[in-house]
């Protein structure tokens, strides 16, 4: 089968890889039909994410058709049109049972803070990922779920991450009628995150970014107030301008560790002398009210990175963050995207032939052609 495979940092190609056999009585193998490219796969593209091996495929957004089950699975048969969310979950751990299936005990042997994830190094697992003809899914009767018939393909790949992520985002601020919400980051996730907050009860959503056209699809798509952040000399002072000088309510770090707008902290991080940038962290800590809330769905490495805690201390700040548990948010997200509330597919720029992905994965990470989204396309090569 054709796969995209890693070769280093910003060299990925496609490769003929073998086709993966079951390894499990509850394995799954599908055949994708769509898959995506999503920011945290720049983490690793970049070479930012520990132990991400040469020859690994990527890609944990995907949907597609079952090709063969294993002699335990039962809720999937062969034909079966499915999605299957980011995360590889048990379903019974201590953590599963909670919801926290972003913390799975049992699926990823090489970490205790994370679960497991397709396609993200094997600090997540070491699971191939979906940016190839077939994927392995293990424990095929608790993530993968079948995709509605009026659900489109587009709709239903964007339900694997983006869009739970960025309502999620919008749930972990806790989001009181009338809010001011603050999104740093206008990619997938914080357009959703924004939109999202509408949807909770914000009573203004504020978008901050640098690249102009992901501002405007923050205006048109998310109906947001943007904020450019190289047009002001300091954020903080903006947001307090904005809001009576008290802060936003709530603030949502939707970039994560690559945030730009700081020299030092982008060259540290690039240096791999702390886990991450926390500018957009460190911004929403200045920008948010006392006693306001944090949500924080951009991605962070290992093992530490220079935010404010102090001041976060010293404000009374309430900080939530998780990786999301993608099916979770299912059930209410199949309601909005039924009833037209949200539509997933509006953010995807690009269609990209599996063939072509390379040229994907540099077109979103220079954020090139007005690339926001790309959706991959294995039977288009
Ligand atoms: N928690 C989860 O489960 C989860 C799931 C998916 C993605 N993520 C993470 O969410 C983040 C965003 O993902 P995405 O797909 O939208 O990525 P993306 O790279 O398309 O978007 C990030 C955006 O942040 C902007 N940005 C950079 N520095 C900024 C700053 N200082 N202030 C404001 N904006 C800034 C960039 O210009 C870009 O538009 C990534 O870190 C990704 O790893 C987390
Ligand atoms: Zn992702
Ligand atoms: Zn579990």
């Amino acid at each position: 089968m054709r796969a995209m495979v890693y070769r280093g940092p910003y060299r990925v190609r496609v490769e003929e890889k073998d086709i993966p056999p079951i390894e499990h009585p509850n394995d799954a193998i599908i055949r994708v039909q769509m898959g995506a490219i999503c920011g945290s796969d720049l983490h690793l593209y970049h070479g930012l994410v520990p132990d991400t091996r040469v020859g690994t495929t990527f890609g944990h957004e995907f949907i597609g058709v079952v090709h063969e089950v294993g002699s335990s699975v039962q809720n999937l048969k062969v034909g079966d049109r499915v999605m299957v969310p980011f995360n590889i979950f048990c379903g019974s751990c201590w953590f599963c049972a909670r919801g926290l299936y972003g913390n799975c005990h049992n699926t990823n042997p090489n970490a205790t803070a994370v679960g497991a994830i397709y396609g993200y190094s094997h600090t997540t697992g070491g699971y191939d990922g979906g940016q190839a003809a077939f994927v392995r899914v293990p424990v095929a009767d608790v993530g993968p779920t079948l995709i509605p018939e009026w659900m489109s393909d587009e709709d239903a790949v964007m339900l694997t991450d983006a869009l739970p992520t960025g309502y999620f985002g919008a749930q972990l601020g806790d989001i009181v009628q009338g809010d001011v919400v603050v999104v740093f980051g206008a990619g997938p996730v914080g357009l959703y995150a924004a939109k999202s907050a509408w949807l909770m009860g914000a009573g203004r959503v504020i978008v901050v970014d640098h690249i102009e056209d992901r501002l405007e699809k923050a205006r048109t798509f998310a109906h947001a107030e943007t904020l450019n952040f190289t047009t002001v000399k300091d954020i903080a002072v903006e947001m307090k301008k904005t809001t009576d000088f008290l802060g936003a309510d709530v603030c949502i770090d939707a970039v994560g560790a690559e945030a730009d707008g700081g020299f030092m902290q982008h060259v540290t991080t690039k240096l791999k002398l702390q886990g991450g940038s926390p500018i957009a962290l460190n911004w929403a800590i200045d920008s948010v009210r006392k006693g306001g809330t944090i949500s924080v769905v951009g991605v962070y490495g290992p093992v530490f990175s220079a935010v404010k805690f102090g001041d976060a201390m010293q404000k009374g700040l309430t900080l939530r963050m998780n990786q999301t548990p993608v099916k979770r948010q299912w059930p209410r997200l199949f309601e909005h995207v039924k009833s037209g509330v949200l539509k997933p597919s509006e953010i995807i720029t690009h269609r990209i032939p599996l063939e072509h992905i390379a040229e994907g994965y540099h077109l979103f990470s220079s954020k090139l052609d007005g690339c926001i989204k790309p959706v991959v396309i294995p039977s288009a090569s």
